[in-house]
């Protein structure tokens, strides 16, 4: 297998942490005999200050000649005052739109020994597994016109969606609820907006289309109580890019910590991979990030880009495997630290490591 992957680190944890990830990936890689080819461009923050720009287009030139990016994060408090479309966050969005990936997949699934870190109870989110689908183009952060006038002090944005990016971004819902639970929450705010009223109606007519699946709706202010009061009611959650990215840092109090969560944007030219945390830039270069987030994100590369269904799930369940026997990053040791060995980032990669190198060995692979 060969592979082409393109790492644009960014800002703050990105590179210590898209490191750990890439370190993995190398190691599945001598083990299976794969190709993996890595390359590394700047994005965000250390490309305002280095190329003047937070996409330089030998950034983007790299990505669209490779298989997959890996991105780590972007963002730093000394560009704060900046413009959106000039701030490290205006370079994410760029290479999201010019790599055209609409359905931004983030897991969430919760680890039966991290249920202590997670100030909800046990019972209520062990065996969480819902997997959000985040429209990822559209909606707010791309609408125009958008404006801050500062003369006449009004500012706006413009929240919208065409049918069909509605209907592409359900269709990836509805499919990929077939392959697990066979039922898609939808969630808007149709009982104010318009554009939410296009997109529940978008969303019932697809819908259609697979009569196995069970579909319903939920207004997004009831489901952020939801997700928390009863996590495993859910299986494959549908929504546009705001509410999608508000729920999927909420869900990070069900894994235990946002630095556990991984994410994949499918559908365009090339795949996107991110973990959902940000640059974290109080804790950056101290060897306090959690890697999992990013590791798992690796995880998915192997399972969505390299079609390596069995290495990536030898990703997942080292996590596990490495959770079990009690290591932990910072993030992960509040609550309970009986039998609890707290490991840097680099430490919990190679932790990782050797795990994921176990099993894919005994396996024969
Ligand atoms: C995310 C992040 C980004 C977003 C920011 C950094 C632009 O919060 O990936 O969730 O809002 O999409
Ligand atoms: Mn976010």
């Amino acid at each position: 297998m060969n592979l082409k992957i393109l790492v644009t680190a960014g800002d703050g944890i990105g590179p210590e942490v898209t490191g750990e990830a890439v370190a993995v990936l190398k190691e599945v890689a001598a083990l299976g005999g794969h190709d993996f080819a890595f390359m590394e461009k700047r994005i965000g923050g250390v490309a305002i200050v280095e190329d003047g720009t937070p996409l330089p287009q030998d950034t983007l030139d790299a990505a669209l000649a490779s298989d997959a990016v890996l991105l780590g994060a972007v963002g730093g408090n000394e560009f704060n005052a900046l413009p959106p479309d000039k701030r490290p966050e205006g370079g994410l969005l760029a290479i999201r739109a010019a790599l055209g990936g609409f359905a931004n997949l983030r897991p969430c699934f919760s680890f039966k020994e991290l249920t202590v870190n997670s100030p909800l109870r046990p019972e209520v989110i062990e065996g969480t597994d819902i997997l959000f689908v985040r429209e990822l183009l559209g909606g707010a952060y791309f609408g125009k016109p958008r404006e801050w006038n500062k003369e006449t002090g009004t500012a706006f944005n413009t929240m919208i969606y065409r049918r069909e990016e509605v209907a592409r971004v359900a269709r990836v819902a509805f499919e990929l609820a077939r392959q697990r639970r066979k039922k898609v929450t939808s969630v808007d705010k149709a009982n104010v907006l318009e554009v939410s009223q296009l997109w529940r109606a978008t969303v019932t007519e697809v819908a259609k289309e697979f009569p196995d699946v069970t579909l319903e709706h939920q207004y997004v202010d009831a489901m952020a109580m939801h997700i928390l009061n009863r996590p495993r009611d859910f299986d494959v959650v549908v929504t546009e890019n705001l509410f999608g990215d508000i729920l999927t840092d909420e869900s990070g109090v069900i894994t235990g910590s946002l630095g556990m969560l991984p994410s994949a944007t499918i559908g365009g030219k090339v795949d996107l991979y991110e973990p959902v945390h940000g640059s974290a830039p109080d804790i950056a270069g101290k060897g306090l990030a959690n890697p999992l987030g990013a590791i798992l994100t690796a995880g998915m590369i192997l399972r969505l880009t390299a079609k390596l269904e069995a290495e990536s799930a030898a990703i997942r369940s080292a996590v596990r495997k490495v959770l079990e026997q009690g290591y932990r990053t910072a993030d992960l040791a509040r609550g309970n630290r009986e039998g609890v060995t707290v490991l840097s980032t680099r430490e919990m990669g190679a932790k990782v490591r050797e795990t994921v190198k176990e099993q894919l060995s005994a396996a024969g692979r």
